[in-house]
């Protein structure tokens, strides 16, 4: 049986450990997953006074999300808090009112920073919006995924087997708890 997993990377850079975090997570994930990387950078900002008139971006977004089986959020910390493209993500997804996309999404969170706090502060405010849009969010393990500027070589593979093993026991984990919400 197949799921299909939405992923958002909070950081727009080329370079991103980010995003070589999720294309490694996504390499080591079981076969039953399929990836729809969203383009959270193309949405435009949130603004009430276009809930009756939305932009395609916005519309389109609410469909893959609708659509997702599981959502799979991997950020950078911004001055101990979510990028404000990762913010601007969720804020579109939760309207209009009463029409929230993310609501029941089995989701996990992994945060990455090259620093060696690793990005809690984002990674639990992510998590307080989380739990506020009704998304069950896996609670163990916890992925901080610290030091990173140095876990991977020039074309974005893993050089670390130990980060590797962790990624790959994460995924696992992420596997299980979508399966619970099926
Ligand atoms: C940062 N960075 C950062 N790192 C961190 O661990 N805690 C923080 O609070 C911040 N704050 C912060 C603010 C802003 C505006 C920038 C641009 C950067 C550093 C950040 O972790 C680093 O740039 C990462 O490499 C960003 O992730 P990507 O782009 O590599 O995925």
């Amino acid at each position: 049986e197949k799921y299909q997993i939405a992923v958002c990377v909070g950081s727009l850079r080329r370079a991103s450990l980010n995003r070589k975090t999720a294309s490694a997570l996504m390499t080591l994930a079981p076969e039953t997953f399929q990836w729809n990387i969203l383009d959270i950078g193309k949405l435009p900002m949130y603004n009430e006074d276009l809930d009756e008139t939305p932009p395609d971006e916005w519309v389109s977004f609410r469909k893959a999300l609708k659509d997702a089986d599981g959502l799979l959020f991997v950020t950078p910390e911004y001055n101990r808090s979510i990028p404000g493209v990762l913010k601007n993500a969720l804020d579109v997804g939760s309207r209009p009112y009463g029409a929230n996309a993310w609501d029941g999404k089995p989701a996990a969170v992994v945060s990455v920073s090259p620093s060696k706090i690793g990005g809690f502060g984002a990674n639990h405010h992510l998590r307080q919006a989380l739990a506020y849009l009704n998304v069950p969010t896996l609670a163990q393990p916890e992925a901080y995924i610290g030091d990173a500027a140095g876990l991977f070589d020039d074309q974005g593979n893993l050089t670390e087997d130990s980060t590797r093993q962790f990624l790959s026991d994460f995924i696992q984990a992420f596997k299980t708890w979508v399966e619970r919400f099926r």
